[in-house]
């Protein structure tokens, strides 16, 4: 029988009794399990017997699964490859190496694929190697950030959009992180600042490190309301750390969430970990999500 156990302060949940396995395998475990994502926001299976296929066919149950973007570890897979370990040596990255930049850009607040058109319905992420301490990921509710707005804000957020780019995110941890076909691939997308869970109608506020500009405000202040956006949901009594063990896997429900990957010493331990990302469809409340533009 599927029992949950509360994780953070007013969402998250720990998933006892089924794993991946049963809801890839039975429908009627698949529908708890979707109610209990579409509840809480993160879910944590732990001493999962992981497989890259059985990691697949657990995020299928959920939606289309996106293809690796441009020039990432895993491209043209369903898999993004987050790891310090490098392919053809076996050695761990130098600092100043690609994966070890990508690493510190996981470090900021941020939400899967928000720069992508469509953009994320949820991430299922499985530790493969994990370092000894630190490296763990950090959660927090932006549904609970945006129940905390003053009411005006909310009317205002409600009707505001943003524009989500990938390049500037990585900009502010080096200029060229990310590549002129990285650049190309995926152009600055425009989502509106709420969005609304089709499911149980609460909104949340969609913005995170790859916000770049909100429709109709100067791009300093524009930016200056997105860092503080940001600082006031991730206060550390909002967030949820998730400290890894080997087979754990933990899926979040990029919609209604933000999270970052947390430091470890990269220079002395590897840590390896594996993401599927499911694309959200209009059924996920992305028909609501696009700018209304006045007819021409
Ligand atoms: C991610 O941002 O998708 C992964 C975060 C992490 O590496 O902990």
């Amino acid at each position: 029988m599927m029992e949950l156990i509360p994780l953070g302060p007013g969402f998250g949940a720990e998933v006892r009794g089924v794993g991946l396995f049963e809801v890839a395998a039975r429908d009627e475990v698949y529908i708890q399990v979707r109610a209990a994502f579409e509840e809480h926001s993160v879910l944590v299976f732990r001493a999962q017997a992981i497989t890259d296929d059985l990691q697949v066919a657990y995020s299928q149950r959920f939606g289309t699964l996106e293809i690796a973007k441009a020039a990432s570890l895993g491209e043209g897979t369903p898999f993004s490859i987050l790891t310090n370990i490098d392919r053809a040596t076996g050695e761990l990255v130098p600092p100043n190496h690609k994966e070890a930049l990508r690493a510190r850009a996981n470090q900021l607040w941020h939400t899967d694929s928000s720069f992508k058109a469509p953009p994320a319905l949820a991430s299922v992420l499985s530790a493969r190697v994990v370092p000894p301490h630190g490296g763990e990921t950090e959660f927090t509710s932006m549904r609970l950030a945006w129940a905390r707005l003053p009411e005006v804000q909310r009317e205002q957020f409600a009707n505001s959009c943003a524009w989500h780019d990938y390049a500037h995110s990585r900009s502010k941890i080096a200029p060229e992180l990310a590549s002129d076909r990285e650049r190309s691939t995926m152009p600055p997308v425009c989502w509106r600042m709420r969005w609304v869970n089709p499911v149980n109608g609460r909104p949340s506020l969609y913005v995170a490190s790859h916000t770049c500009a909100i429709e109709g405000m100067a791009q300093t202040a524009a930016l200056t309301l997105v860092d503080q956006l940001i600082a006031d949901a991730t206060r550390p009594e909002y967030t949820y750390l998730h400290r890894w063990q080997v087979g754990d896997v933990v899926m979040w429900d990029n919609r209604a969430t933000l999270h970052r990957g947390r430091p470890w010493p990269d220079n002395l331990h590897a840590r390896h970990m594996r993401r599927t990302t499911i694309s959200a469809g209009d059924a996920d409340g992305v028909a609501d999500l696009r700018p209304v533009r006045a007819a021409a």
